[in-house]
């Protein structure tokens, strides 16, 4: 595996490749990373992942300083999962200026669930992730990108980014990997306590009972807020702050339509940690 820091040395490994195929990521990786490599690996002829933890994406009061970072796992993973390039630029190679161009997600799709929470959050992941596009796949005439569906939100809001920038990127949506228990794999479940690991699963219990209760009614429309009420209430009467336990249409992540294909999603909090997770439903 080829390691590169900077754009240039980047696209002069990639001159031959000519359909990429590349999982980006901000290391600390896990089981579910790997697999998306390892999805990623047929579907080109040559497989980048990146390695840059983005300051852009963090509110101020957030983990940037104390987000993991394995630098030696991470490299030793990827060099296993046979990825061949590893694009991990410094704050230097990708922002060599302060980044005052930015791209903004569409507010009817990012300033709803995750972005009512974390303010701006999307326009710092749009934004890393056209720069890392653009270094990737400039002078492509194709490529694919794989992306966790953990972060569904972030999921949709790149693929209408993809979209309506025409960019030459298939973009493919990995399944989220489970611990034993079912807790959805995310490098911050490392900041949990032993006992807020064994709470942790709840979440996606809480899910689960939503997505069932909200498949059972006959009147969902009518249903939903009371069904989201108690299942918040529930996570919170064991000790969670709820962001939001909501089901959506997949289509957008709007209120559901009766015959709208569904999925339940939630943010909570154990202790500082915060968490999300989703179901298809
Ligand atoms: O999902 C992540 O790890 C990040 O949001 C991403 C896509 C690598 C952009 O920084």
């Amino acid at each position: 595996m080829l390691i590169v820091r900077t754009i240039d040395e980047l696209r002069q490994a990639l001159a031959h490749a000519q359909r990429p195929a590349f999982v980006p990521t901000m290391g600390n990786l896990h089981t579910g990373h790997i697999a998306l490599v390892h999805q990623a690996k047929p579907l080109g002829d040559c497989t980048v992942a990146s390695i840059f933890v983005n300051r852009l994406q963090f509110l101020p009061h957030e983990d940037f300083d104390s987000y993991p970072r394995t630098w030696d796992a991470d490299c030793k993973a990827l060099q296993e999962a046979g990825c061949d390039v590893l694009f991990a630029p410094r704050e230097r190679d990708l922002y060599p200026q302060p980044q005052t161009f930015k791209v903004q997600a569409d507010p009817a799709m990012a300033d709803l669930l995750e972005g009512q929470f974390r303010p701006g959050f999307f326009t710092g992941v749009c934004t890393v992730v056209m720069k890392l596009f653009l270094a990737v796949f400039t002078g492509k005439a194709a490529g694919v990108a794989v992306f966790g569906k953990k972060d569904y939100q972030q999921l949709m809001v790149v693929r209408q980014m993809v979209s309506q920038f025409a960019l030459p990127i298939d973009l493919v949506g990995g399944e989220t990997c489970r611990a034993a228990d079912g807790l959805a794999l995310s490098s911050r479940n490392g900041y949990l306590s032993e006992a807020q690991r064994s709470e942790a699963v709840q979440l996606a219990r809480a899910l689960r009972a939503l997505g069932d209760a909200a498949l059972a009614s006959t009147n969902l429309t009518a249903d939903l807020p009371a069904l989201e009420d108690q299942a918040a209430q529930a996570l919170r009467a064991r000790g969670w702050q709820v962001d939001y336990l909501t089901v959506r249409r997949r289509a957008d992540l709007q209120p559901p339509q009766p015959g709208d294909a569904l999925v339940a999603l939630g943010a909570a909090r154990l202790g500082s940690t915060r968490l999300i997770d989703n179901l298809e439903i």
